[in-house]
This record gives C-alpha cells, sequence and structure tokens, in this order.
C-alpha cells in the first residue's frame, strides 16, 4: 500500500482538518487539489475551447438528472478531504451559469481546512461576487484574453465587451475575492498583441496576470503547435519593457512559474503545460458534472463514480474506491505528448474545467 497515514499536512484556511492520510500515486504524487466541474455549459465561445462549429446550437448538453447534486458533491468532497484534499477548486464550463452556486459554495465552505476557489470568465462576477464571499468562497481567478475590445470580443466569440469583465474583477476585488489571479491564454496570431498591453495593465495592481500557453486539449480546438508562444519568448518579451526574475513555487506542485518586476510592481505567472510540462508533481484530480473523475485533464475516459455513489455504497466503500483510483494513477499526459500510442480522444475541456 502507497499510503503514508497521519502525515502532517497545512491547512490552508480557516479551522484545521481533520486528519488525513496522504495517498500516493504510482509516480508518488499525492492528493491534493480536487477540481469540481459545476456545470458544461458556458455563455462565451471561446474558439480554442467551445468553438462555434463544435458547440453551435444542438449541441448535446447533460439533462438535470445526468448531474451530481449539491448533495452529492459534498458527499464526495467530504470522503476526499479524508484522503488529503485541501483544496478545491470550482469550473465548468462556466461556473457562475450553475444555479444557487452560492448555496453550494456555503456547504463546501463548512468543510474545515479547505481553500475554496473558482476559475470563471467574469461576465456574471459584478452580479455574484457579494453573495459568494458571503457563502464563504476564499478567491477567483478570472479568464481575460485581452483588454482591447475588438480582440476580447473575437476570443469570446458572443461578443462580449471587455469592460464588463473588468467590472466583475472589480467587484471580485470589493468583495474581498483575494488573492485574484487573471488567466490570459495565448494565441499566435490572435491575441498575442495583447501581451504587453495586459502586462502594463496590470502591474502594481496586486492581481496576478498568468500567461498560459495554448494546448491540446480536448479535440474540438484544432490546436497546432504552431499556434503556441511559448512561455521564454513571452519572459523576453516583457523582460524587454520591465526587468523581470523568477521566483521560486510558494508549494510543491504549483502549476505557474512565477517571476517578479524587479522594481516591485508586483508578480506574474507562466504556465507552460507543452514546452515545459509540469506533471512530476501533478497533484489534481478533477470530478465531472455527471459523477466521473479524470486522472488527468487529456484522459479520454473518466472513473464513473455516480454508479456506486446512487447504488447505495457507504462511505468506506466509496473512500476505498477513491483511493484505489488515485494509487493506480500514472498520467502524465504534457510530458508525452507527441509520441505515439498516447490516447487521440481526449475530453474537452468545457466538460472537465481547466
Ligand atoms: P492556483 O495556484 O491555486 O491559483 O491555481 P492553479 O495554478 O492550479 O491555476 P488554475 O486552476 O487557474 O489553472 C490555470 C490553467 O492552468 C488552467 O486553466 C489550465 O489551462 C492549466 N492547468 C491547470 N492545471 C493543469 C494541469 O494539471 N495540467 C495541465 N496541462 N494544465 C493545467
Ligand atoms: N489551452 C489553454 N488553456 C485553456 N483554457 C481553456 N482552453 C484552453 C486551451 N486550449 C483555460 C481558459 C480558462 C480555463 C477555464 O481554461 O483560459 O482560464
Ligand atoms: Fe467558456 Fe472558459 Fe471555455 Fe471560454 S475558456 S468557452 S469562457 S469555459
Ligand atoms: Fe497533471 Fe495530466 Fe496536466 Fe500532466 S498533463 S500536469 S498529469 S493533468
Amino acid at each position: 500500500m502507497n499510503i503514508r497515514e497521519n502525515a502532517p499536512l497545512q491547512p490552508a484556511t480557516g479551522t484545521s482538518p481533520p486528519v488525513a492520510e496522504v495517498v500516493h500515486d504510482q509516480r508518488g504524487r499525492p492528493l491534493r487539489d480536487l477540481r469540481i466541474s459545476v456545470t458544461d455549459r458556458c455563455n462565451f465561445r471561446c474558439p480554442y475551447c467551445m468553438p462555434r462549429a463544435v458547440f453551435g446550437s444542438g449541441y448535446p448538453y447533460l439533462k438535470r438528472a445526468e448531474l451530481l447534486s449539491f448533495e452529492e458533491i459534498i458527499r464526495i468532497v467530504r470522503i476526499f478531504t479524508g484522503l488529503g484534499v485541501r483544496k478545491i477548486r470550482l469550473t465548468g464550463g462556466e461556473p457562475l451559469l450553475r444555479q444557487d452556486l452560492h448555496k453550494l459554495v456555503a456547504q463546501l465552505a463548512e468543510l474545515p481546512g479547505i481553500e475554496l476557489a473558482l476559475t470563471t470568465n467574469g461576465a456574471l462576477l459584478g452580479q455574484q461576487a457579494r453573495a459568494l464571499k458571503a457563502a464563504g468562497l476564499d478567491r477567483v481567478t478570472v479568464s481575460l484574453d485581452a483588454l482591447d475590445d475588438p480582440t476580447f470580443r473575437a476570443m469570446n466569440d458572443v461578443d462580449f465587451p471587455v469592460a464588463g469583465v473588468l467590472e466583475g474583477i472589480e467587484a471580485a476585488l470589493a468583495a474581498g475575492l483575494a488573492p485574484l489571479k487573471i488567466n490570459m491564454v495565448v494565441k499566435r496570431g490572435t491575441n498575442d498583441h495583447a501581451v504587453l498591453p495586459m502586462a502594463r495593465h496590470f502591474r502594481n495592481s496586486g492581481i496576478m496576470l498568468r500567461f498560459i500557453e495554448y494546448m491540446d486539449v480536448g479535440n474540438a480546438n484544432g490546436w497546432r503547435l504552431e499556434d503556441v508562444v511559448p512561455s521564454a519568448e513571452l519572459t523576453a518579451l516583457i523582460g524587454n519593457e520591465f526587468p523581470i526574475e523568477p521566483v521560486s513555487p510558494a508549494y510543491p506542485g504549483e502549476v505557474a512559474e512565477r517571476w517578479r518586476y524587479r522594481d516591485g510592481a508586483g508578480e506574474i505567472g507562466f504556465i507552460s503545460s507543452v514546452t515545459k510540462a509540469f506533471c512530476g508533481d501533478c497533484n489534481r484530480l478533477r470530478l465531472s458534472i455527471e459523477g466521473a473523475l479524470f486522472t488527468c485533464l487529456f484522459a479520454h475516459q473518466g472513473h464513473d463514480l455516480r454508479t456506486l455513489l446512487r447504488s447505495g455504497a457507504d462511505d468506506a466503500a466509496l473512500a476505498s474506491d477513491l483511493r484505489a483510483l488515485w494509487q493506480a494513477r500514472e498520467d502524465r499526459y504534457s510530458e508525452l505528448r507527441g509520441r505515439t500510442g498516447i490516447p487521440l480522444r481526449k475530453i474537452e475541456m468545457s466538460y472537465i474545467g481547466g
């Protein structure tokens, strides 16, 4: 058995967590981070994620009975906290489209020792930020791919104005959803001209801007290696205008490589899954809205938990199923990218979240 019982854990926030096992996978990686998709729908159609040609009218979204209920999600999370999970991230699709999301947040916030974050496109944040904070959400990460309106409207492909997202960011800051991070996916020839304006805008703001290499997630986006802007190119571009230096990771398994402006204007991050894979300490598990678990963002098949959950299994049976799943895990897709023999059918990002 690959379990270290009662290993010391750093509580994330709030009261102390229950004493938990730390479960390790086949490559010695502990389970720490659970990402929960609360809807497969989105009000944007970013071409790198939900291209209209695939996600237009007639796309078969899931029906309500197929979705996990809030009670089912809470039960699963409670069991996972006993297996070492300390960070929960709510994702989508666009999570703010899930009805009564604040009620789920309130129940999750009651679980001790869990850091609770959410990734959103920001369009509905202005309306919901205060209620989410009041319910117990700790922080948000907002996706924003450009500051100039024509580029932003083209990148969301629903003609949503950038001002709406900037208002959402302001509302989140005013509500105290901090530290706030911005995720910018950079696609060559599409929004690479927006990198420097974004860097300039978020300097001295206390907000951490992170640049994400465009990834080959799913099969819908027609990904090509030529469209990826390597992070090394961006550090050179930004460093040329504002001297920057690397910062050591804040915690093991941190996704973004952090850099700071030498003049003290803050930090920026680079998420370089294509040019510098970070599978070595990947501690993330993803729960889909219909109760399937994915041990990798690039998996082609999930592990069906919903059937066991709805068959009347007790918590001990569920825990042993989840423990076995993590212990069997070998995934390291980004390290193997491009080699033959890896699955060509992959799960879509909008189904499993970021
Ligand atoms: P915090 O550090 O807790 O704020 O979150 P995070 O760094 O995990 O960041 P976030 O959830 O905002 O993820 C940012 C983006 O990184 C995602 O939208 C994905 O594009 C990418 N990403 C996150 N996790 C993984 C992963 O496990 N594998 C790969 N290849 N990409 C990932
Ligand atoms: N490559 C990199 N990041 C992506 N995201 C969605 N699709 C991709 C992709 N192909 C990111 C979004 C958002 C999060 C939900 O996932 O920018 O931050
Ligand atoms: Fe929606 Fe986010 Fe995907 Fe864009 S990246 S389509 S906002 S889920
Ligand atoms: Fe983890 Fe898979 Fe991403 Fe590698 S590619 S970091 S194993 S989710």
